[in-house]
């Protein structure tokens, strides 16, 4: 049964918990819950915005039309045999606790992407990544619903079209496409362990691990996350609010002649990524606060609300900190956050 809401206020339902309204809201727990909702005649004479954990959005206004909670449960396997196992996820599952029931199980694939908030549904419209692996690395398929043409769709994981931070969802099928699940490939034996990035290398060391398993990387992943990312729990935020850029070689010939401290690390067709919160904490910003807006203290991507802040302040900081960087190094950051 549907249960449309009028007028429902957002701020728990979103990290940075900016307190907006939603003019209608639901949350839908199965397919035909959303099937049901697509033949009302509020749904064509409306806006939708779907909501996963609500973890990489910024409101700056209040959402006239309908929110769409995905709230879609489920852990189920789809096949194994003796070295893998796919599991399906259903989207509203939260993210992290999938990766702790898969290490509980000691499957393999998801562990350095620990304590990542949001839900497992949102996972793959950003192509969540961090130390070292991405979603895509692990996801087999996405299954959902099509919004105008009120069909289900499998995507494999080619067709999602993914690359850093960036998949089909974020162009082709945005705003039309309903994620219901996903499906993963893990490995229950002969896992491949990513322990080459530096922090996790050092933990791993001072903990004195010399032959690492999946939960040993996992516990690395979560005390370096707890040491440099802030609790949405405790200060509102949405992790990295600015992509890393990515620049040609010459590009960075040029900024390492001028800056020969850059942080950057090889990328694709001959490009190199630059790392955005080196840029940002150079033009002064880390750590400041301007009222209830900041900087976070140990990682300059990461903008925080202290407290009663409206999304149009953090807005204004995210486009002063642009453009100090565009000033500095001649570089246009990119905003990871979806703003509405
Ligand atoms: N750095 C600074 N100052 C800062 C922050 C970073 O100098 O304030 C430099 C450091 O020198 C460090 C380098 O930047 O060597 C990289 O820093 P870090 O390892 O913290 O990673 P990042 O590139 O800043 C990315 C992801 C994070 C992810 C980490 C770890 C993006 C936009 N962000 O951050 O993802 O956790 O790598 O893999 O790619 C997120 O997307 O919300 C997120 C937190």
């Amino acid at each position: 049964m549907l249960h449309i809401e009028e007028n429902v206020s957002l701020a728990s339902l979103n990290t940075f918990g900016i307190e907006v309204k939603a003019k209608y809201f639901v949350s839908i727990y199965n397919e035909s819950d959303l099937l049901e909702l697509l033949k009302l005649p509020l749904w064509k004479s409306q806006p939708v915005l779907i909501l996963g954990g609500g973890s990489n959005i910024l409101f700056t206004r209040d959402f006239d039309g309908i929110v769409v909670q995905s709230c879609i449960k489920g852990l189920e396997i789809q096949e194994e045999n003796e070295s893998e196992v796919w599991l399906r996820a259903g989207a509203g599952e939260s993210w992290h606790g999938l990766v702790m029931h898969c290490v509980g199980k000691g499957w393999g694939g998801i562990e350095n992407l620990s304590l990542i908030p949001g839900t497992a549904g949102a996972a793959p419209i950003q192509n969540i990544g961090a130390y070292g692996v991405e979603l895509k690395d692990v996801l087999e398929s996405v299954d959902g619903v099509h919004l105008e043409q009120g069909t289900h769709l499998h995507l494999s994981a080619e067709e999602c079209q993914f690359g850093y931070r960036e998949s089909i969802f974020k162009h082709q099928l945005q705003k039309i496409f309903f994620i219901s699940s996903i499906t993963l490939r893990l490995t229950k034996k002969n896992h491949i362990l990513h322990t080459e990035y530096g922090a996790i290398h050092d933990v791993l060391e001072r903990r004195n691990i010399r032959t690492p398993g999946i939960r040993d990387v996992s516990d690395a992943v979560i005390s370096i996350r707890r040491s440099k990312l802030p609790d949405p729990a405790e200060l509102g935020n949405a992790g990295s609010f600015f992509k890393n850029p990515t620049v040609s070689d010459e590009v960075l010939e040029r900024l390492k002649r001028a800056h020969p401290a850059i942080p950057y690390y090889p990328f694709d067709n001959q490009q190199f990524k630059i790392a955005a919160g080196w840029l940002i904490e150079q033009c002064g910003w880390k750590g400041k606060r301007i009222g209830s807006v900041g900087v976070h203290v140990n990682q300059s991507l990461v903008l925080v609300n202290y407290g009663r802040a409206n999304g149009k302040e953090i807005l204004q900081l995210a486009n002063s900190i642009q453009r100090d960087v565009e000033q500095k190094f001649g570089i246009t950051l990119k905003m990871e956050v979806n703003i509405f």
